[in-house]
């Protein structure tokens, strides 16, 4: 698979000013030039959407949000739709991502009516799965992955391939500067591809794009792309530099290149 592309998706989080993400967007713009093989996706918060849309939208650089709320409209303080979304220039948006599920105790139903609420308003979906560390640390990685995709597509019934990318985000990963083994993210990701198929018999689940997220940096990104059934990176802390973010894209483009 000549064509093989990797997808590398920086998640802001709770960082960044609208200025900020601008002049990152802008460096961005110019270092992707050379890297053909990288799809870039940057997550910024809801305040930055505009102006980063504003600067990339003749790029090959996309945008995405980090979360939506499943309702057109109404009156619901605090949180975006998918319209809204789209109307800031998103072409992505990331739905359960363990920071929503764990500190905002996000209801697992709301995953069932976000999935169909943004693929519907056209937007493509990042969905974020993964185990914590007592889960882990249980054997029962594959039965936590399983129970979250069936829940979180519950409300779908079908999906064009190109509009969900799964991300296998282990919770003890996140921001831990621990990362996943390789044997690790290899099992996992086969597992996803395996429930998609399970779940959704008539989608060639070989077509998923299934991405790696937790303590992504510099010195493992090679090796993680490198794995078997990794399409790649939702990266948190190392994407907030411009200079990691790059040379994440970098090593992850040889790496592939390597491949051939
Ligand atoms: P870190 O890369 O900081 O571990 O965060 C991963 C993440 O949560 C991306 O969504």
């Amino acid at each position: 698979m000549s064509d093989r592309k990797v997808l590398v998706v920086a998640n802001w989080k709770m960082h960044k000013t609208p200025q900020e993400g601008l002049t990152f967007a802008r460096q961005l713009k110019t270092k992707a030039l050379n890297l053909p093989a990288v799809n870039f996706i940057l997550c910024p918060s809801a305040t930055g959407l505009l102006h980063i849309h504003g600067e990339i939208r003749e790029s090959a650089l996309e945008l995405g949000a980090q979360n939506l709320h499943f309702a057109e409209q109404g009156a619901f303080t605090g949180e975006i739709s998918a319209s809204m979304l789209n109307a800031c220039g998103c072409k992505w948006v990331i739905i359960g991502h363990s920071e929503r599920r764990y500190i905002f105790n996000e209801p697992a139903g709301d995953r069932q009516r976000k999935v169909p609420a943004a693929l519907n308003s056209g937007l493509k979906v990042i969905l974020c799965i993964g185990e914590v560390k007592a889960e882990r640390d249980a054997g029962a990685t594959a039965e936590v992955l399983k129970a979250q995709l069936a829940n979180d597509l519950g409300g779908i019934s079908r999906f064009p391939t190109d509009q969900l990318v799964i991300a296998y985000e282990p919770v003890w990963a996140i921001g831990s500067g621990v990362v996943a083994l390789p044997a690790q993210v290899e099992e996992a990701h086969a597992v996803v591809r395996e429930t998609i198929f399970q779940l959704f018999p008539s989608i060639s689940s070989k077509h998923v794009s299934v991405i790696y997220g937790g303590s992504v940096n510099i010195a493992n990104a090679a090796q993680l792309i490198a794995t078997p059934g990794v399409d790649g990176f939702l990266i948190g802390g190392a994407s907030l530099n411009i200079g990691d973010f790059v040379t994440i894209a970098q090593n992850a483009q040889t790496a592939l290149k390597a491949e051939h």
